[in-house]
């Protein structure tokens, strides 16, 4: 055996390592944890109304062809930043009206095109998602998607 290493030593220097870089590790998740909860998410602009929206989201399974924030499918645009797009930074009225008036009018049967189908939303229901996509949008992705149309 090489004399420099003895059984001693590799074995501390295993359950060392392991703990050093456990440490490490748990550090670093509470670190993740303190910071979306302290930094990176909106506490204050998170109403009821936001929190409906998630609802209205999770109820009719938009996830299910969208994606919010990177998760979700990718069969229709993200939508964690739909609000952006629809000019929501600038003229916060006109993108709340043309977030709802795309809803409302799928199916738009384009040919060639990938079709959303109708939800038969009330009024109450549409201005809580756009509320939701106006609070996820506010959140701090640290510039992600790089590219606004994700
Ligand atoms: C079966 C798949 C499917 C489901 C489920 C679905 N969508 Fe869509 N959605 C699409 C497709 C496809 C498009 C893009 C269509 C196009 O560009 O012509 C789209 C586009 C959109 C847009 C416009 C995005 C943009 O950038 O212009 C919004 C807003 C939207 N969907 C909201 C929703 C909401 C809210 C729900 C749930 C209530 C939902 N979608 C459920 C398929 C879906």
């Amino acid at each position: 055996m090489n004399e420099l290493l003895t059984r001693n030593a590799a074995r501390n220097i295993f359950f060392g390592g392991s703990t050093f870089f456990f440490l490490i590790f748990a550090a670093l998740t509470a670190h993740s944890h303190w910071y979306v909860v302290n930094v990176s998410t909106d506490r204050e602009g998170l109403t009821e109304s936001v929190a409906r929206g998630k609802h209205v989201w999770e109820k009719h399974s938009c996830i299910n062809c969208h994606s919010i924030l990177g998760e979700g499918a990718y069969f229709a645009p993200e939508l964690g930043n739909v609000w952006t797009r629809y000019g929501g930074r600038d003229n916060p009225e006109a993108a709340r009206q043309g977030i709802k008036a795309w809803i409302k009018a799928q199916p738009l049967n384009a040919p060639g095109r990938r079709r959303m189908p109708a939800f038969d939303l009330s009024e109450e229901e549409l201005d809580a998602l756009v509320d939701f996509f106006h609070w996820t949008d506010s959140i701090d992705t640290q510039d992600w998607p790089p590219h606004p149309v994700g």
